[in-house]
């Protein structure tokens, strides 16, 4: 029989890989607390139509990546229906509040996910067709003051912020507007024209990109293409008033913060709902995909999706790319984590009494392993070594007198140590 394997583009994610997963996690959740954020949690599938609606029909993601599947009804109350695996969740959440009235009560709504999203991508380092974001969103009906550039800028420091509070080194935030959708719409129109002279000499994406959405022409990664990009038009020079304000106002509260960025005049995001501000934080380490996070404001879809005026900004970040960062950093500084202790019975009859042990240490907040009495001594050390700081050997001896043998695996030292002060003599992590 053929083994069954993990689908191409998906991984199982194991111990110790799944601390840094949890670290990350607790970090980021600690830190949008701080910033008033609460979590929402929408279904990991949706109607087709709400991103084909909502991230729009033209973009990479909805005509080529999604999973999408004709949903058979099982009783005759039901309609047969087109779902799909959600690509991104901005959709999800904007739908979940719209059909919630979160507007309602005039609050601004924060609030972010952690979860799984499905692409059907070519996978590779750091691209996979299961992935993970962390992310998170603010909206809420023009009163609430959801268009102000202070939320463009709040959200971008609260991600430098979180980003420095992992320890994530040498990140670079990459700035631009896209403007309304009447600068956007002036702004294709400009380039459609500026590339008509050209476009013959470009790549096959590129010629198809030019009639159905030229702005996407600006992600073309194709050598030969950049010096004919790079003569294209730029969009700021077809922002209106407002939008240039409104993005001047965004720079202006990053310095006063000072948060770096650089301004990057061809950065228009993969997705249809984007106004105004765009941004990603791009990462050296990654390679090609560098980027270990996008994001920007999106005033009309909650108009796109049937909803009330909701305009709001928002982010993504690729937690398996933070995941790959970090790992990069942690192999250059430290040693892997290990438990504080192992815990050898010397003897199947002391199990029990190792165990109570275990559970006395544990109760105290330590980390624990517990090995097995009958292992010989040697076969426990191996075991010990190889995933604890120190060894605790519990023999008939140790159990009468309450003097417990610890070895320190860094520097060879035993010492004998009392059962009243193991506790703290364990959770010491310098060597002796
Ligand atoms: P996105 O740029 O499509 O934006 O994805 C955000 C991040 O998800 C990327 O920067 C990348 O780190 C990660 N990512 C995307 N595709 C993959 C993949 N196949 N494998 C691994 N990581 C991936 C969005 O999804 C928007 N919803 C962000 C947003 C929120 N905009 C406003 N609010």
């Amino acid at each position: 029989m053929t083994t069954l394997k993990a689908v191409r583009g998906t991984r199982d994610l194991l111990p110790p890989e799944t601390a840094l997963w949890n670290r990350i996690e607790a970090t980021a959740r600690d830190v949008f607390a701080r910033y008033n954020f609460g979590e929402i949690r929408t279904p990991i599938f949706e109607d087709t139509a709400l991103f084909a609606r909502g991230v729009g029909e033209e973009t990479d993601i909805v005509s080529k990546e999604m999973y999408t599947w004709e949903d058979r009804a099982r009783a005759q109350s039901e309609k047969t229906q087109s779902l799909t695996l959600r690509p991104e969740n901005t959709a999800g959440v904007v739908r979940a509040y719209i059909e919630h009235g979160l507007g309602e009560s005039g609050q601004l709504q924060k609030l972010f996910y952690i979860g799984p999203q499905f692409r059907r991508e070519r996978p590779q380092k750091g691209r996979y067709r299961q992935f993970s974001q962390i992310g998170a969103e603010v909206l809420g009906p023009p009163s609430s003051g959801s268009e102000s550039p202070l939320r463009d800028a709040e959200i971008l420091e609260m991600l430098a912020t979180l980003l420095d509070e992992l320890g994530i080194a040498g990140w670079t935030l990459e700035l631009n507007s896209v403007g309304s959708s009447a600068d956007r719409e002036r702004y294709n129109q400009a380039l459609r024209e500026a590339l008509v002279p050209v476009v013959d000499q470009m790549c096959a994406d590129c010629q198809r990109r030019a009639v159905t959405n030229p702005l996407r022409v600006l992600d073309c990664k194709i050598p030969a293409d950049q010096p004919i990009i790079e003569k294209l038009p730029v969009i700021a020079d077809s922002l209106d008033e407002p939008s240039r304000a409104h993005f001047a106002a965004v720079t202006a509260a990053l310095d006063a913060a000072g948060v770096p960025y650089t301004l990057n005049h061809r950065l228009v995001r993969g997705l249809d709902y984007y106004t105004r501000t765009t941004f990603e934080f791009t990462h050296g380490g990654l390679g090609a995909q560098n980027a270990l996070l996008g994001g920007g404001r999106y005033d009309g879809l909650s108009e796109a999706i049937g909803g009330p005026k909701a305009p709001g900004i928002g982010f993504a970040i690729g937690e398996d790319r933070l995941v790959l960062t970090l790992q990069a950093a942690l192999n250059q500084n430290s040693a892997p984590l290990k438990a504080d202790a192992f815990i050898a019975p010397l003897g199947e009859n002391l199990n029990p009494a190792a165990l109570v042990l275990a559970r006395e240490l544990r109760y105290k907040g330590l980390w624990i392993e517990l090995g097995e009495g009958g292992f010989r001594l040697k076969k426990s050390f191996e075991a010990a070594e190889k995933t604890a700081r120190r060894i605790v050997i519990l023999g008939e001896d140790e159990l009468q007198s309450g003097i417990l043998t610890v070895k320190t695996f860094s520097t060879g030292i035993q010492t004998k140590v009392p059962r009243a002060e193991l506790a703290v003599f364990l959770a010491d992590s310098s060597p002796e």
